[in-house]
């Protein structure tokens, strides 16, 4: 994935576009460019690795018009000349893309054939030279004729001296949102790279193209058509996506989950009524009935999918299957008796919008759990509920996992109507109601948890053991650690380790263990105890209130709370917190870990 930008207006397209750019760097940082006309000339300028290379390197310039790119590289090794923009031979038109050209093999040959120059090994050029090629007199014509003949996913942005004034955008399949401004307009990949200039905005649809000029914004439909789009008013504020004194987007986000989780919550939950309710459409799905739920996902968004069967099942007895969307896409069971949660942070990952397309087009209810207004996947799915944990800018997802989990929460509570009482259903909401106190009370641990990072910050390889939901936080732990620290790390459940991952462990291998104080207590200290006979180091998360726990582990995390389902979400916090040490302990990016993108839009 990429990010994609373009800027027309009344102020410095150059800095406008840099500063944007910034805040959409966590979706690639192999390469970064910028194209901007500048006395009817094209003037590029692009920079391998980071954003501030590129920032160095640029000279001042005084510009009004311009578009600019973050390369997460699919096809061709990160260089110069693969980082876009890309421009046509003559060197008049410019290209920014995000996504995959499926037949840009074919298209090349063909456009080489007619005699069509090429310099980079990106599946991008072919489009500026499609549009090179059926340039006549205007800008827009040109796009709609190259994208009939594109196949693939892709947001453009697309800059031309023979037509100085304007940027053409087109979209399918990965996002594009228009931002209206006064005498200004841009084009954008994600919102929040907009919010410091205007909170209006345009979502794009697939197949659509947009004509921007500093005070015109036309939107055309597949069909060449003039259409009329509705303006969303965004109400995530500029601070929400700045670091706001935190070294790190990762840990500012980490230590939002107080307000992240009350957000989630706010007006979903009534204690006094004893219910629960969602908006309409996602409560008529719910009053069906569901006899099959399944549930699709992505890496941190599995786990907590993972989580959620567990929730579902045990309260509401529904059989709920668990599918990775980018198996379910090809080999899933689609059974339209099922209603089919996808959950995606971004509402933008191209495995989960695949599995979604396909649940839908076999006749599924389909429902999906996302961070993202005006996504993709909201706009594919029969109904979405929004985690609202606000913008997440760091690649490791933190606080729109623990959101994720709470709303799955809800939603095994609104499926077990006939299974629970309103005392149980008065219990749960109780214990939710305690969830950011929990996390606060986490958060001011972070010392201790520091001191644990140091033990285990010079590890080959960390395990994680759990069982129940504590299995999936342990998968989730061992992501959260390798992801960003780059120490491997492995999750089990902690009854499968006898099975052959002991064979691994070794005196050097720290071992983590959730133990939270229910029914598989006794097996969680037995299979502690196996480790410890292997004289691997075992550290515990554990309950407050286990006064027994320090007997058999060499260091004790503690979260508050009684044992209960919701526990998850302060350990979740533990694991994020000590990943998040280990890694700055080892002087990692954190923010922006290597070869990982915020959200992957290509298959
Ligand atoms: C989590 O830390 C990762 N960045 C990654 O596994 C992520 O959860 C996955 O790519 C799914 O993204 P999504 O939730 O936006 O669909
Ligand atoms: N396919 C383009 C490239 O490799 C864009 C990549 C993307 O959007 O992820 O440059």
């Amino acid at each position: 994935m990429c990010g994609i930008f373009g800027y027309t207006g009344f102020r410095n397209a150059r800095n406008v576009i840099l500063d944007c750019l910034k805040k959409l760097d966590y979706r690639g940082y192999d390469s970064a460019g910028i194209g901007v006309i500048n006395k009817d000339e094209l003037k590029i300028f692009k920079e391998i690795g980071e954003l501030g290379l590129l920032e160095k390197k640029l000279p001042p310039i005084d510009v009004n018009i311009g578009i600019g790119h973050t390369r997460w590289a699919t096809h061709g090794e990160v260089s110069i000349k693969n980082a876009h923009p890309q421009v046509s031979c003559n060197g008049d038109i410019a290209v920014v893309h995000n996504g995959i050209i499926e037949n840009f093999k074919k298209l090349k040959e063909e456009l080489e054939e007619k005699g069509h120059r090429f310099i980079s090994q990106t599946d991008t050029e072919v489009i500026v030279h499609l549009i090179e090629e059926s340039y006549k007199d205007s800008l827009k014509d040109a796009v709609f004729s190259m994208i009939k003949k594109i196949k693939g996913s892709y947001a453009l942005a697309v800059l031309s001296t023979s037509e100085p004034d304007i940027i053409v955008g087109a979209r399918q399949e990965s996002p594009l949102v228009v931002g209206i401004g006064d005498n200004e307009n841009f084009l954008t990949s994600d919102i929040t790279a907009l919010l410091k200039y205007t909170n209006r905005v345009i979502y794009l649809e697939d197949g659509e193209i947009c004509v921007l000029s500093k005070n015109s914004v036309d939107i055309f439909n597949w069909n060449g058509k003039k259409i009329e789009k509705e303006i969303h008013i965004v109400d995530w504020n500029v601070e929400a996506a700045e670091k706001g004194g935190f070294p790190h987007f990762m840990l500012k986000e980490i230590y939002e989950q107080p307000h992240s989780l009350h957000q989630t919550l706010r007006g979903r939950i009534s204690e006094i009524e004893r219910s629960i309710s969602f908006e309409d459409k996602v409560e008529s799905l719910l009053d069906s009935y569901p006899k099959v739920v399944s549930i699709v996902a992505c890496g941190t968004s599995f786990y907590a999918g993972m989580i959620g069967k567990y929730m579902i099942e045990q309260l509401s007895g529904i059989p709920t299957f668990l599918e990775l969307a980018s198996e379910y896409r090809y080999f899933g069971v689609r059974d339209k008796t099922s209603l089919v949660v996808a959950i995606t942070q971004s509402g933008e990952t191209a495995d989960t919008l695949g599995a979604l397309r396909e649940a839908k087009n076999s006749g599924c209810n389909t429902m999906v759990i996302t961070n993202v207004i005006g996504s993709t996947a909201t706009r594919i799915a029969d109904a979405f509920i929004l985690t609202r944990s606000g913008p997440e800018i760091g690649v490791a997802a933190t606080k729109t996992f623990t959101s994720q989990i709470v709303v799955l929460f809800l939603l095994a509570l609104k499926l077990s109507r006939k299974t629970i009482n309103p005392d149980e259903l008065s219990r749960y909401l109780s214990h939710l109601r305690e969830l950011p106190r929990n996390v606060r009370m986490v958060l001011e641990r972070s010392e201790e948890i520091l001191k644990v990072a140091e033990k285990i910050k010079d590890s080959k390889s960390v395990f994680f053991i759990g069982r129940g939901v504590n299995y999936p936080l342990s998968l989730e732990g061992a992501l959260k650690l390798k992801e960003i620290s780059y120490i491997h790390a492995e999750g089990f459940p902690a009854g499968e380790l006898k099975h052959g991952p002991f064979a691994l462990l070794t005196e050097k291998t720290p071992v983590i263990a959730i133990v939270t104080m229910d029914k598989t207590y006794d097996k969680m200290i037995a299979n502690i105890g196996e480790v410890k006979a292997r004289h691997s180091p075992v550290i515990a998360i554990a309950n407050e209130k286990d006064s027994e726990i320090e007997k058999y582990a060499d260091y004790v995390i503690r979260f508050p709370s009684d044992s209960n389902i919701l526990s998850c979400i302060p350990i979740a916090v533990i694991l994020q917190l000590l990943a998040y040490h280990t890694a700055n302990l080892r002087g990692c990016e954190i923010d922006k870990p290597r070869n990982l993108a915020k959200s992957v839009t290509v298959e």
